[in-house]
């Protein structure tokens, strides 16, 4: 998705925003661009190609000046372009804004603004914006002023960073459903999108909320909301190392956070856990523990992979805390009329914190009188800030555009919040010190499983060429067919499946013939053997079939053409464990392919428009 930066102090811009925007490319973009204003020039710099051609450019142009912005764009209005990338500017090129987010009445705008004479060279929504700023300019002389009327007129969503030749000693940025983050340094003062661009230099932040605009200047900033009103912003301090957002030796981010599984499954139970009462300790949600286990019904809103996770948390929350719990693709829930209780308790589970579909059902079911909860891992994130209560993931940052040590620390946390309910309903003090104990040895394991990274990419290998997978689970494990499927697809670009095995011979076993590898999760939980038969009926079919069995598990390698082994734990923690392999799997498989699996092609890190 789309980002932001901007630098105004002593410095040369053009290497901060460089450094900004190669910080931000993890996101997905198609197209780049910096605009600088100094004592003697404005100008813009675009590419529709990669951060890395927008530097050559630069290169030769030989630029300095201490006030810029830059910005990544993938592209929602009009195809990547040079025309469409960003910053637009007004006619007298004397105005550059970057945008993040869509102008849903710019349709309107922009025919208003063409009866006025102004003249368009883009196809996108945001180049209305520079013209209508412009128009305010022209009335009330004030840039601030001209960007606070212009988004009082605006439908939709941004995120943006304004600056003008006439005032060349500001950044006006504004934010409503689109992030942005101002960066404090002395002398010298960041406007981002996302943090990780800022990080090189100031841990100190501000986070904007929705619908307030402030003036950042080199040496401070103040912000109003929309209405002119002043509101006193707090500065955060952000606990992220530059090592932390560097890929640390390995080939890409999606390897590094898979191999970094270990330590980020501990970190996400660290200090939550007192083995001697058998229960979990979540600060996040203190004071809400009676009335979140007398609820009614939990709904589980997410998308994506974090849906698949709340999947997860179903089977856990109804098997051990026994309240009724319903998973909603948030992009539903938040359109259809969903029948929501005050005594409903719902949980947004969202990596980012900022994905749009998510944060508008939070912000529906708020409306409504349910408790909120965020299960998140960017601290800060508007679903982290807007729920009522939450627990962060703690995975640390997440790059790689396929999410997957923020799945399996999203299983941790949905495990310790069901732990702290089960307790209060039935579960008795040796069941509660029996999963901890499971989820303690959860770290060492992962370990085992990794280990055998040379061993599965040796089977990736032998399976890349396949144009098609079955991926086939029952129980606790179909959520993770669908998320093995999920990772597969999203980066190799093969077509995927995932169903409960059961329901192959309701149709999809037409599909298996000798060419069909399909991907078993046949662990020895309560349904192992209704698997087994689900095993023989593919085979009989002559399907190829790469099978995810326990470590102690010998009895399926003679019916299946390939097995990769996990250790066993208990049914509940056991996806944490099995999903594992089938990361590793697509990565190698995407890897054989020889795809960028960082930035895999349409795809954003963070989902931040509809
Ligand atoms: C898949 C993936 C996406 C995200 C989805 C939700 O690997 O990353 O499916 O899970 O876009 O994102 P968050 O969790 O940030 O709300």
């Amino acid at each position: 998705m789309c980002g932001i930066v901007g630098y105004i102090g002593n410095k040369n811009c053009v290497p901060i925003l460089l450094e900004g925007l190669k910080r931000l490319e993890y996101r997905g973009y198609d197209s780049a661009g910096i605009g600088i204003i100094n004592e003697t020039d404005c100008k813009v710099v675009k590419t529709k190609g990669k951060v890395a051609d927008l530097e050559k450019l630069l290169y030769n142009e030989n630029i300095y000046a201490n006030l810029g912005i830059g910005h990544t764009r993938w592209a929602t209005h009009g195809e990547p372009s040079i025309e469409n990338a960003h910053p637009h500017m007004n006619n007298d090129k004397t105005l550059f804004i970057i945008h993040n987010g869509i102008i849903e009445n710019y349709a309107s705008l922009k025919k208003g603004l063409l009866n006025e004479g102004y003249k368009f060279v883009s196809e996108t929504d945001t180049e209305v914006l520079a013209h209508l700023i412009d128009h305010y300019l022209k009335l009330k002389n004030n840039l601030f002023q001209a960007v606070r009327y212009a988004l009082n007129e605006v439908e939709g969503t941004y995120g943006i960073a304004v600056i003008y030749k006439n005032e060349p000693d500001k950044i006006v940025v504004a934010r409503k459903g689109s992030p942005l983050v101002i960066g404090v340094g002395k002398n010298e003062n960041f406007v981002a999108s996302d943090v990780n661009a800022l990080i090189t230099y100031t841990s100190q932040v501000v986070y904007l909320e929705d619908g307030e605009i402030a003036e950042v200047y080199k040496d401070h900033f103040h912000a109003k909301n929309i209405h002119d009103e002043e509101i006193i912003k707090e500065i955060h301090e952000v606990d992220l190392s530059v090592d932390e957002i560097t890929k640390g030796g390995y080939p890409h981010y999606m390897l590094k956070e898979i191999m970094e599984q270990p330590e980020s499954i501990y970190n996400s139970m660290r200090g939550r856990l007192v083995y001697e009462d058998g229960i979990s300790k979540l600060g996040g949600l203190q004071g809400y523990e009676e009335r979140i286990a007398n609820s009614d019904r939990i709904i589980i809103s997410a998308c994506g992979t974090s849906w698949h996770a709340g999947l997860v948390g179903e089977y856990m929350l109804e098997q051990y805390a026994g309240i009724p719990v319903e998973v909603e693709y948030a992009s539903e829930f938040r359109y259809r009329k969903p029948v929501i209780n005050s005594n409903d308790t719902i949980i947004f589970i969202s990596q980012s914190g900022e994905t749009a579909d998510t944060l508008a059902s939070l912000r529906e079911a708020k409306k409504k009188g349910a408790l909120c909860l965020g299960i998140c891992n960017v601290v800060g994130s508007s679903i982290a800030r807007e729920s009522d209560a939450g627990v962060y993931i703690h995975a640390g940052p997440e790059i790689g555009v396929a999410s997957t040590k923020a799945f399996t620390s999203q299983l941790v946390v949905l495990s310790l919040i069901t732990l702290l309910l089960a307790r209060r309903k039935s579960l008795n003090l040796l069941e509660g010190q029996e999963i901890i104990k499971e989820m303690q040895s959860l770290p060492s394991k992962v370990e085992r499983i990794l280990k055998q990274n040379k061993y599965i990419k040796e089977i990736a290998d032998k399976y890349a060429d396949c144009r098609n997978f079955l991926y086939l689970g029952r129980g606790y494990h179909f959520p993770v067919a669908l998320e093995g499927a999920l990772k597969l697809k999203e980066i190799s670009y093969i077509h995927a499946e995932g169903y409960p095995a059961a329901e192959m011979k309701h149709g999809p076993i037409a599909l298996i013939d000798e060419n069909m590898p399909v991907v078993f999760l046949a662990i020895k939980d309560s349904v192992y053997e209704k698997v087994l038969s689900n095993i023989q009926e593919v085979k009989a079919r002559k399907g190829r079939i790469l099978a995810i069995v326990n470590e102690e598990d010998n009895h399926i390698d003679k019916m299946v053409d390939h097995v990769i082994r996990v250790p066993k734990t208990i049914d509940m923690l056991q996806p944490i464990l099995s999903v594992i392999p089938l990361q590793l799997l697509a990565y190698h498989i995407a890897v054989k392919k020889g795809l960028n699996v960082d930035q895999p092609r349409n795809l954003a890190k963070s989902v931040t428009v509809e």
